[in-house]
């Protein structure tokens, strides 16, 4: 065993460890690329809509006009939810956080589905079609009646982008806004081994069911690390009043050793790829509303991090000025990125059953071992233990 001990080195964080195979998505970080099943992002991002990119990561392959129909025709009627699901959103606490809500709402909805414990390819894929649409209409439904507002049906001719504006606000969106969002859910929709698509695939490699699995995506996800960056970037912008102040505001927080939230990532050491999109979109939606400052001062910001630490952008720094641009709260942010992600996270679980192996990694052990037993009746406390060694 000592043997074994001096040999191995744990790989903290995982970083760098491939822990499977896929070929739903790829980063490649070194040169700043990410595609979704073979596809370049930039171009998914210029041509595609979220069901084309929902399709691609389920099938392998981009789907026809008809089959793109036919999905949203099977997809969106599934936003309308249970009833028991939307009494019990009556009963949720004030002040509850939207992911904590939308773990529970999700684990909830393995309740409804009778096809929970069905592992079966196509059972697999009729949950992850409810899946996909009922987490957008979870988040939309719980905010109407967390803010005593009605609800509204989805409309069938529109996508889940549209579908989730308009459910979400209470009136449709205009077609700037319908495309702004549409790229959101485009540029979340899959990340390969991240932390919660990781956590999914851990959890579906114990043959549990897929409601299963997500609720623990969604609950990696919430980390300010992970997908819970988004909101912490849109509360550092509040905390700052104005581009000129941006220097000292950064400096207090290097000077604090605290980090730049939306900045940095494990494999991007270039550009994320998404920041990009998301960047020009936050230009072109604060440029029209002259009160929104947020745009330069993440520019400001941006220019700073990149000197100071040579450091760039991820995903979330720019959705959130997008975001904010869109009318959403700043605590239902890290959601939008849930009701994205959720097209990755059913693609992997998918892929997970369909060629299974149990995750069961191995530790480093770096306490004692041999320790002597001592009787619960002679035992002391560490405290009085040392005294007593010392008398
Ligand atoms: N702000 C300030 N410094 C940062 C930083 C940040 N956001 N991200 C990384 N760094 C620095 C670290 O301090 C470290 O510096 P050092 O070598 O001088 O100690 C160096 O960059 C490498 O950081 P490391 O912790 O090894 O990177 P990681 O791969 O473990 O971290 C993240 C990746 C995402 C956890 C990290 O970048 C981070 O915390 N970012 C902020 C949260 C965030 O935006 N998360 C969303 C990711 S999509």
């Amino acid at each position: 065993m000592m043997q074994e001990r001096n040999r191995a080195t744990a790989v903290r964080g995982l970083e760098g460890v491939l822990a499977g195979e896929t070929r739903v998505g790829h980063v490649d970080g070194a040169n700043g690329k990410l595609y979704y099943a073979g596809y370049d992002i930039h171009d998914l991002a210029k041509h595609c809509c979220f069901e084309e990119c929902v399709f691609l990561l389920w099938n392998d392959r981009l789907p026809t006009r008809k089959e793109l129909e036919d999905f949203r025709a099977e997809l969106i009627p599934q936003m309308t939810l249970p009833g028991p699901l939307l009494q019990w959103f009556k009963r949720v606490p004030r002040g509850v956080h939207p992911m904590v809500m939308l773990r529970s709402a999700v684990s909830d909805l393995a309740l409804y589905d009778e096809e929970t414990e069905d592992n079966s390819v196509e059972a697999n894929r009729r949950k992850a079609i409810r899946l996909v649409a009922r987490v957008s209409a979870v988040i939309a439904a719980f905010h109407r009646i967390y803010n005593k507002k009605p609800l509204l049906e989805p409309d069938v001719k529109k996508g889940i982008a549209f579908n989730f504006l308009r459910m979400f606000n209470g009136l449709d969106p205009t077609p700037e806004e319908e495309e702004a969002m549409e790229l959101m859910y485009v540029l979340h929709a899959e990340h390969e081994f991240n932390a919660s698509t990781f956590a999914a695939r851990v959890t579906a490699s114990t043959l549990a069911d897929m409601y299963a699995a997500v609720t623990a995506a969604i609950g990696a996800l919430k980390g300010p690390l992970h997908g819970g960056a988004n909101q912490r970037v849109m509360e550092m912008l509040q905390g700052i009043e104005s581009p000129d102040e941006v220097d000292a505001y950064i400096d207090g927080l290097f000077d604090r050793g605290q980090r730049i939230m939306g900045f940095g990532h494990r494999e991007y050491k270039v550009e994320d790829p998404r920041a990009r999109h998301l960047r020009k979109y936050a230009e072109d939606l604060c440029r029209k509303d002259p009160a929104c400052s947020y745009y330069e001062i993440s520019r400001r910001i941006e220019q700073k991090v990149k000197k100071a630490k040579g450091i760039y952008p991820n995903v979330d720094f720019y959705s959130a000025t997008v975001q904010h641009a869109l009318g959403i709260p700043v605590e239902y942010y890290t959601t939008i990125f849930a009701a994205s992600r959720i097209a990755g996270w059913t693609a992997h679980i998918m892929e997970q059953h369909a060629d299974n192996r149990l995750m069961r990694p191995r530790s480093l052990f770096v306490g004692k071992l041999g320790r002597k037993l001592v009787p619960l009746d002679r035992r002391k406390a560490p405290a009085a233990a040392k005294k007593a060694k010392a008398r």
